[in-house]
């Protein structure tokens, strides 16, 4: 189907703003808003509704003819926090900073039983503020063949296990890892099949043998964050943003080019 040729509930496209793993997001308006409109390529439920300073809400939702559900979000016209990083404008106070208000967005959803399931750098969308976007577990691991992107995932998702809001802890650790390195964990692994055995085997990558500026302190961070099991992790995101300012304060000076 061509989508520009279709209104959603009213929304009209006018561009792609970019792809992702499950879904295309549109700039599209109506006569109030210029809003973000997420389609996604399969079926899935609607994300849980938060209300929150750092989570992004939404403005509407429906689906279309044939089922396909689509929400209208603001448009975040600050891009996201890897944009940010691949322009070289993420130096590690930046980084810290990003990642304190997604923990907050993080504690507040799993104090509601929320977990978000999808936690990386595309989705801490950058306003005055930064706006965790996208909740909702998405098919990581459907009859035991990962889906979607794991990059990021936890070693419980990946096997399909049930999982709790330290999977995000995971993630985010595993976020930080590359706000502050320019690469997501395990980039040399090889295929994805291996970037998925890394997670599930090989120890938390070190931050500091790929920037050696940084303090090593934040390997012990990133190690905690990415403990194999859940209940060696930092048990909240506020915990581990914590952790990550005081070990990045010394590293300041740091322009964060890559
Ligand atoms: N509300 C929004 N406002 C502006 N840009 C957005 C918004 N939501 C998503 N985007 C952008 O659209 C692109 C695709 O998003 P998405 O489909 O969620 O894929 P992913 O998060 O895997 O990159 C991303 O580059 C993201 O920055
Ligand atoms: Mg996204």
């Amino acid at each position: 189907m061509d989508r520009t040729s279709v209104s959603f509930g009213g929304f009209v496209v006018e561009s792609v703003l970019g792809t992702g793993g499950t879904s295309t997001v549109y700039l599209a308006h109506d006569a109030d808003h210029r809003v973000a409109l997420k389609v996604f390529s399969s079926p899935r439920p609607l994300p849980p509704a938060l209300d929150h300073p750092h989570i992004l809400g939404a403005y509407r939702h429906g689906e279309t003819e044939d089922g396909t559900l689509w929400l209208a979000m603001p448009y975040v016209a600050g891009g996201d926090a890897d944009g940010e990083l691949r322009a070289g404008r993420m130096p590690p106070a930046r980084a810290a900073h990003i990642i304190s208000g997604v923990a907050e967005a993080l504690d507040h959803a799993h104090s509601q039983g929320v977990v978000h399931g999808d936690v990386k750098p595309s989705n801490f969308l950058l306003a005055e503020r930064v706006l965790l976007a996208d909740f909702g577990v998405p098919p990581f691991v459907r009859d035991g063949l990962v889906l979607t992107s794991a990059a990021y995932a936890a070693p419980e998702m990946l096997r399909g296990d049930i999982v709790d809001g330290r999977a995000d802890v995971y993630s985010l650790g595993g976020s930080l890892f590359r706000l502050l390195t320019g690469k997501p964990p395990f980039f040399d692994a090889g295929s994805k099949d291996a970037v998925v055995q890394a997670h599930l085997r090989h120890p938390p990558p070190q931050a500091s043998r790929l920037a050696p500026w940084l303090p090593d302190a934040i390997d012990l961070v990133i190690t905690a964050a990415m403990a194999k099991v859940p209940a060696d992790r930092y048990q909240s995101a506020g915990e581990l943003a914590a952790a990550a300012a005081e070990a990045l304060h010394s590293a300041r000076g740091h322009d964060g080019r890559w």
